[in-house]
């Protein structure tokens, strides 16, 4: 069961006082030494493909790793809605992470618009085609309504969704979209849920705290 928090653009809590929590923290890239200075294993929101060039805004594995970096984030939604992320830019940052001896999670999920049109299952088809199985790579169900919002897959349909990736690509998947203390054991008790990539409840220590809590109960 792998629990990790994604800080997005927000500064997050005081890293100290998660130290001895067993999770995976994702800040900003101005408090990864902070994170990793307090013993946390931490993981960039982003890295690019080649190892250093003139990529100004980006950073490269090598640099990553420079600094205690022991993962990455890629492909957030919020990457391919934002910042023009293919599943092509995906797939070669995702590559250069593995190849330098990051570990990453790689987000798929479909959006609204997408499940309205019965369209979920193409879209992770097309998603996770661009990837391959490897020991250091885990994926993130991140449906994108439920990202920020509020909603919640229901812990059925996550399972349904879990279940599909996995016959698409051996390997951990996380769920990600409005994961909060109080639905957090009923979508970690979900067979093919491995854990959960956590938004805004990363955000306050205690909420965090009570999540990596509720997945350490639950038998794996
Ligand atoms: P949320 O974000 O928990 O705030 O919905 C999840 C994510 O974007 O990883």
């Amino acid at each position: 069961m792998l629990i990790a928090g994604n800080w997005k653009m927000f500064r997050g809590p005081d890293p100290a006082a998660l130290a001895g929590l067993d999770a995976v923290i994702c800040p900003p890239f101005t408090r990864l030494h902070d994170c990793v200075d307090a013993g946390l294993t931490t993981f960039a929101q982003n890295v690019h493909w080649e190892p250093e060039g003139a990529y100004t805004g980006e950073v490269s594995a090598p640099l990553l790793l420079e600094v205690g970096v022991v993962g990455v984030l890629v492909g957030h939604s919020e990457r391919r809605q934002y910042f023009c992320e293919t599943d092509e830019t995906v797939a070669r940052r995702t590559r250069a992470a593995l190849d330098a001896g990051l570990r990453v999670i790689a987000c798929v999920g479909e959006t609204h618009e997408q499940r309205e049109r019965d369209e979920t299952e193409d879209v992770l088809r097309r998603q996770l085609a661009v990837l391959e199985p490897h020991p250091d790579l885990v994926l993130a169900y991140e449906p994108v309504w439920a990202i920020g919002t509020g909603l919640t897959a229901t812990p059925e349909l996550a399972q349904e969704a879990h279940a599909f990736i996995k016959s698409l690509l051996d390997a951990p998947v996380l769920y990600g979209g409005s994961v909060k203390p109080d639905n957090a054991a009923a979508l970690l008790a979900q067979p093919d849920v491995d854990g959960a990539l956590v938004g805004g409840a990363s955000l306050d220590v205690d909420s965090f705290q009570a999540i990596c809590e509720t997945a350490a109960r639950i038998p794996s």
